[in-house]
């Protein structure tokens, strides 16, 4: 993101110098006890201002999001507001992949929010360059979902071909035969179900989904997106709202170009999370178990 400029009000400024020893460009200098731009502000991270005691600066971006949300209020003075650890833990513990929905529609200001909530992640070089697309009625769900039936109903004709999979295999690329050993046969009952049973095993009968990608030029593109995503998911079990990532769908919308230009996404932007939303028609009653971590210390 580019500041557009950098003010400092100097009958504010008491020459502390914290935005000097905050500042990750050193772009500040203090001078006869004010803070003077010496340098050029590269990341426009705000963190001048935002440190600042003396609300002496002000950092001017042509396009700011407002500190706003439709559906709740949150002041940026609460800012430091304490989170126990255990409160948070139990919130995050309490997340889980939401596979059985109820009918019930998201509001739309609910969905912006999660979208606000998602962007107040870290991004490299503070680029931002993440984006963010909706889609929230279950008929165009359902039409996304049928593309990207057509496309693992053409990837499982594909891994059929026994000698495809051993020439590909040979040739180094060892995608299909390992597709085919762990995806063909889950994939293949999936589609009949999506086909004869209308059951909708892609989506889970979700009520929206989230597109979460980036635009070209981002340093780490995919690691921005998937802070964000992770935001979002968090974000929505505080909406009592039921969330999964939808892994098969990235994979289609990776390798087969038709299915954004249907969605009308760019061909440069690459789309990193899917996720899946809705209220959950099922209460988990207990946290999740995870496999015991191995901590390496060095
Ligand atoms: C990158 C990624 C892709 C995923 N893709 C799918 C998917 O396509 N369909 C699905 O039902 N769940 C998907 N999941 C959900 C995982 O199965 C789930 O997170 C995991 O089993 C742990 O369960 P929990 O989320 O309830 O803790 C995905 C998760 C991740 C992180």
């Amino acid at each position: 993101m580019q500041a557009s400029s950098i003010i400092i009000d100097k009958n504010r400024c008491n020459g502390c110098g914290i935005c000097a020893q905050v500042c990750p460009a050193r772009a500040f200098t203090i001078v006869a006890e004010k803070a003077e731009l010496s340098g050029s502000c590269t990341l426009a991270c705000d963190h001048c201002a935002a440190a600042c005691p003396q609300t002496a600066i002000t950092v001017e971006f042509s396009e700011k999001e407002p500190f706003e949300f439709a559906s709740f209020s949150a002041k940026p003075a609460e800012n430091r507001a304490p989170v126990s650890p255990a409160a948070l833990v139990n919130m995050m513990r309490a997340r889980r992949s939401c596979r059985v929905y109820r009918e019930k529609p998201i509001e739309r200001e609910i969905l912006e929010d999660l979208v606000k909530i998602g962007i107040t992640a870290p991004s490299g070089t503070n680029s931002q360059k993440w984006t963010f697309s909706i889609i929230d009625s279950r008929s165009k769900m359902l039409a996304f979902g049928e593309s990207i039936a057509t496309y693992y109903k053409k990837l499982n004709r594909l891994a059929e071909f026994g000698w495809l999979r051993k020439l590909l295999k040979l040739c180094g690329q060892p995608q299909l035969d390992i597709y085919y050993r762990e995806y063909y046969d889950s994939i293949k009952e999936a589609m009949i179900q999506w086909d004869e049973e209308k059951d909708d095993r892609l989506f889970h009968g979700a009520q929206a989904v989230i597109l979460v990608g980036a635009e070209p030029g981002a340093g780490c593109p995919q690691e921005d997106a998937l802070l964000a995503t992770q935001n979002i998911l968090l974000g929505a079990e505080t909406f009592a709202l039921g969330s999964c990532l939808i892994g098969f769908a990235v994979e289609a919308l990776r390798r087969d170009k038709k299915i954004k230009e249907r969605l009308k996404i760019p061909v440069d932007e690459t789309i990193y999370a899917v996720i899946a939303l809705g209220y959950p028609a099922i209460s988990f009653q207990r946290p999740a178990s995870r496999r015991k971590v191995a901590i390496r210390w060095m």
